[in-house]
């Protein structure tokens, strides 16, 4: 057997079997967004847990599971979820996020709220000790972009609107560079506040229950 390190693809295929001892047989399931999570679903499907349903996060992560053949329900036919998981762009020491990278932000942070444990599976590359040098993401209504942006700027950010993307709910992403984040609870709300936001990729005042983190030592968990 190779001594090679693993690289970026094994470790999510890594990290993301080892969530599968978080899922319940017969349960329902909130389930993200992105490479990482793609990784869970394959290796969900793959498995002997046969799960009841899933509440997905984005059309694309919809197809995936409906693909394998796992029922995808609507958020509304169910009470609430035992567990979500999903990936992140950026984690801190205290289990802070920056999520949307996909674009996937606002059903992603709808399902996270309406779950008990939100178990986030990353790659060591995705740790940093302050949020912020991954662009935050921010979903706004079309009409709204440059007011959104100029107050974004008024924060000290630098807004890059994502051109040519429209989000799952029809709407638009603003990439905000050079934000400062040392307090991301406070940056959160600030910018879920502004008029024609509809959210920020800060997942801080709903921060991951557990990071199970895919690294060369194998997962560790935070
Ligand atoms: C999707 O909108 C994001 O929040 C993803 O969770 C994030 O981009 C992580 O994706 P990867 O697993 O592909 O890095």
């Amino acid at each position: 057997m190779s001594n090679a390190p693993l690289n970026q693809d094994q470790l999510k295929r890594l990290v993301a079997e080892a969530a599968l001892e978080h899922v319940e047989d017969g349960g329902t399931i909130g389930v993200g967004t992105g490479s990482t999570v793609n990784c869970f679903i394959d290796a969900l499907a793959a498995s002997r847990i046969r799960i009841e349903a899933a509440v997905s996060s984005s059309e694309a992560t919809s197809e995936r599971l409906r693909g394998h053949g796992i029922r995808v329900i609507d958020l509304n036919q169910c009470g609430g979820l035992d567990l979500y998981v999903d990936g992140a762009d950026e984690f801190d020491p205290h289990r802070r996020l920056i999520k949307g990278g996909g674009g996937a932000l606002t059903r992603e942070k709808i399902v996270a709220a309406a779950s008990q444990k939100f178990v986030c599976i990353v790659d060591e590359s995705k740790r940093v000790r302050v949020l912020g040098k991954f662009p935050l993401p921010v979903e706004v209504i079309p009409m709204a972009r440059s007011l959104v942006a100029r107050k974004l700027a008024g924060l000290g950010g630098q807004p890059e609107w994502r051109e040519g993307f429209t989000t799952d709910n029809g709407n638009w992403i603003l990439d905000v560079h050079n934000l400062d984040l040392v307090d991301p609870v406070a940056v959160e709300s600030l910018i879920n506040d502004m008029p024609g936001v509809v959210t920020c990729g800060l997942f801080a005042r709903r921060p991951a229950d557990l990071v199970l983190i895919g690294g060369p030592q194998g997962v560790t968990r935070l």
